[in-house]
């Protein structure tokens, strides 16, 4: 099975929708510069809510072949929710992706895997691919819980019948802190997650499913988690705000020669 790479750029809370119409622009005209294959690497960005309008119409317009996601949907679909945003306004925007369960949901919002789980089965009612995040505090790193993120994996897909999924391990000590987790410690973490998916959803399902790394992701390191046979792909914060350096990013496989 092979699986295709995914290169995902989370915004997280930042640029406004003039502004992600730059940043677009920029990084579709860098990549196609470069002669960048779209069919061999994806390419997905999670702008805010306010941005994805402008996103979907320049996307349409321009023809690009950037993919959009969002950074989190309600569990609900309708109704007296204020501020929270249906997977169905997602859809219609043409986003194919959302994260669910980043770790500053979690901590900032209080979100458990119960809530997690409800969102994942959010998404798939609206035909978007969750993106997983997963990942463990340095506490829990250090007191031996190698395991939490295959435990938080297998507890928001508990119940859930999909068909496409992306998981991000996301350690979160080396989430915006410049702390970067070596490939082995990635491809160890993320080999786990895999093997938990084939025990719980079958070896078919487990071999389709892209697993992405995530956390202080740069153009210079993107090729060391990348040349892992587990790891599918980068989920990346930071580096995603600069075209230039995002791009270089999608354009790992220049860097190993591939
Ligand atoms: P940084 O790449 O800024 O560390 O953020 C990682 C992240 O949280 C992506 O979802």
């Amino acid at each position: 099975m092979t699986r295709t790479p995914l290169i995902a750029g989370n915004w997280k809370m930042n640029l406004d929708h003039q502004q992600a119409i730059a940043l677009i622009q920029k990084i579709a005209w860098t990549l196609s510069d470069a002669d960048f294959d779209y069919e061999a690497v994806e390419v997905v960005v999670t702008p805010p809510f306010t941005d994805l309008r402008s996103a979907q119409t320049l996307i349409d317009a321009e023809g690009f072949k950037i993919v959009l996601g969002a950074q989190d949907l309600s569990d609900n679909d309708s109704g007296a929710f204020t501020g929270d945003i249906s997977g169905e306004f997602l859809s219609r925007l043409n986003c194919q992706y959302v994260l669910v369960g980043h770790s500053e949901r979690r901590t900032i919002h209080g979100e458990d895997d119960e809530k997690v789980r409800l969102k994942i089965q959010a998404a798939i009612r609206h035909n978007l691919i969750p993106i997983l995040c997963v990942g463990e505090t340095l506490e829990q790193r250090n007191s031996g819980q190698m395991d939490l993120s295959v435990k938080q994996t297998l507890a928001a897909l508990e119940g859930v019948n999909l068909e496409n999924l992306v998981v991000a391990y996301e350690p979160v000590w080396a989430i915006g802190t410049g702390e970067v987790a070596s490939a082995e410690q990635a491809e160890e973490v993320i080999s786990m997650i895999r093997k938990g998916l084939a025990e719980s959803k079958g070896a078919e399902f487990a071999d389709k499913t892209r697993i992405l790394y995530g956390g202080s992701v740069k153009a210079n390191n993107v090729a060391s988690f990348m040349k892992m046979p587990n790891i599918d792909g980068v989920l990346v914060g930071g580096a995603s705000l600069d075209s230039e350096e995002f791009a270089n990013i999608a354009r790992y496989r220049e860097h190993i020669g591939v």
